[in-house]
C-alpha cells in the first residue's frame, strides 16, 4: 500500500457464467489499477448469484472461473484479498441487520429489481427483492470507503450509502460506517451489445455475436468484430453525430477501454472512412490484449487445486476483518453473545 491510508476498497462480481468484455472493461480492469493504492477486497458474489436459479455444479465452477479471471487478469492475490461471499459468514449476518435497517420504500425504488424481476415480479425471489442489502453489506464489513463498480450498480451504492447513514444514526455510533464513494468510469462502464446498442452486453443474450468472451479464441473475436452492427455511413468526424450511431460509439467505446486512447483521437484517425479498416485494428488490439488473459484463465482452470488456497487464503483473511465488524455491530444493536 502506498500513500493513500485507511482507504478500502471492495468490488464484487457475480460467478453466472460466461464473462465477457462488459464485465471485465467495466470493473475488473479497474480493479487491477486500484491495487497499488487501496486495501483491496476482490469478492466472487456467490450469494448473489442464487437470487435466481443457477445450476449447483456450474456455480461452483463458476466461482473458480471468476477466482481464475481475477488472477489472469493481474489481481495479485498476495497484495489483494481474492475470496468467495458465502465462505465469509458475516456477509450474511449483516445482510439479515441490515434488511432491518432498509425500507421498503427505498427497496421498491432500485430499478435493477425490476429490470431483473420483469413482468412477473410476483415470481421473483425475495431475495432478488433484498439484493442491495447484501450488496451494502459485502461493503460495509470492510467498512470500504470505495467501491469500483459499472454504471448500473450506481443507484445500488446510493442505497449503500443511505444504509449507512441510517444505520449510524439510530444506533448513536457516528462514523462507524463510513460513507463509501463510488468509483465509476464513466467512459467505459456501460459495453453495449454488438448487435443492438440500446442493449447491455449480456452473458444471457440469446446471440454469441452480441458479445465477446474473455475465453473467446481470436477466430472468434474476429468473426465478431466483423459481423458487429455499425451503420451505412463512414466514420462521422462529430461526437455528436457518432452520439447518434449508437453501435459505432459502443465500437468506440471498446476499442478505446482497450487501447487507452482516447476516443477523440480515433475519431481523427477514422474520420471520413468506412468501417472495415477501424473494425479491423479493433480486433488486433482486441486479440492482443485478450490472448494472455484468455489462455491464462484456461490454465489457472486446469489447477483447480492452486485456485482453491488462493481463496481459502482469501477467506481467512476476509474473515478477521468481517468478523470484527459483525461482533461489534451485534454489539450495538443489542444481540447477546456470550464471549468465548
Ligand atoms: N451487484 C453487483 C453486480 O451485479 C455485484 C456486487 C455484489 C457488488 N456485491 C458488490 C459490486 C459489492 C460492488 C460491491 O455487478
Amino acid at each position: 500500500m502506498s500513500e493513500i491510508q485507511n482507504n478500502t476498497v471492495l468490488s464484487g462480481v457475480q460467478p453466472s457464467g460466461d464473462l465477457h468484455i462488459g464485465n471485465y472493461l467495466g470493473a475488473i480492469k479497474n480493479f487491477v489499477n486500484m491495487q497499488k493504492d487501496y486495501n483491496c477486497f476482490f469478492c466472487i458474489v456467490d450469494l448473489h448469484a442464487i437470487t435466481v436459479k443457477q445450476d449447483p455444479n456450474k456455480l461452483k465452477r463458476n466461482t473458480l472461473e471468476v477466482a481464475a479471471t481475477y488472477i489472469a487478469s493481474g489481481i495479485d492475490p498476495n497484495e489483494s484479498v481474492i475470496f468467495n461471499q458465502s465462505s465469509v459468514p458475516a456477509h450474511a449476518e449483516l445482510a439479515w441487520i441490515f434488511n432491518c435497517v432498509t425500507r421498503m420504500g427505498w427497496l421498491s425504488r432500485m430499478t435493477q429489481f425490476k429490470d431483473k424481476a420483469g413482468k412477473d415480479k410476483e415470481n421473483a425471489s425475495s431475495g432478488l427483492f433484498i439484493y442491495p442489502n447484501l450488496m451494502a453489506a459485502d461493503i460495509l464489513v470492510y467498512k470500504a470507503t470505495h467501491v469500483p463498480v459499472g454504471n448500473d450498480q450506481k443507484q445500488h451504492l446510493e442505497l449503500t450509502r443511505d444504509i449507512a447513514q441510517k444505520f449510524n444514526r439510530e444506533f448513536n455510533c457516528e462514523n462507524f460506517f463510513p460513507i463509501p464513494e463510488p468509483i465509476i468510469d464513466e467512459n467505459i462502464s456501460r459495453i453495449m451489445s454488438l448487435k443492438d446498442a440500446n442493449q447491455k452486453m449480456s452473458k444471457s443474450d440469446l446471440s454469441e455475436y452480441s458479445r465477446i468472451s474473455l475465453l473467446d479464441d481470436s477466430d472468434a473475436i474476429r468473426k465478431k468484430i466483423k459481423k458487429a452492427k455499425t451503420a451505412d455511413t463512414v466514420m462521422p468526424e462529430k461526437i455528436e453525430e457518432i452520439l447518434k450511431l449508437s453501435e459505432v460509439h459502443n465500437l468506440l467505446n471498446i476499442y478505446s477501454g482497450f487501447s487507452g486512447i482516447d476516443k477523440q483521437i480515433l475519431i481523427e484517425q477514422y474520420k471520413g472512412k468506412n468501417f472495415s479498416n477501424f473494425k479491423s485494428d479493433l480486433s488486433d488490439i482486441l486479440v492482443e490484449q485478450m490472448k494472455p488473459i484468455t489462455s491464462e484463465i484456461k490454465k489457472l482452470m486446469q489447477d483447480k487445486g492452486y485456485l482453491l488456497k488462493i481463496l481459502l487464503d482469501g477467506q481467512n483473511k476476509a474473515n478477521k476483518v468481517a468478523q470484527k465488524t459483525i461482533n461489534d455491530v451485534y454489539d450495538l444493536v443489542g444481540l447477546l453473545r456470550n464471549e468465548t
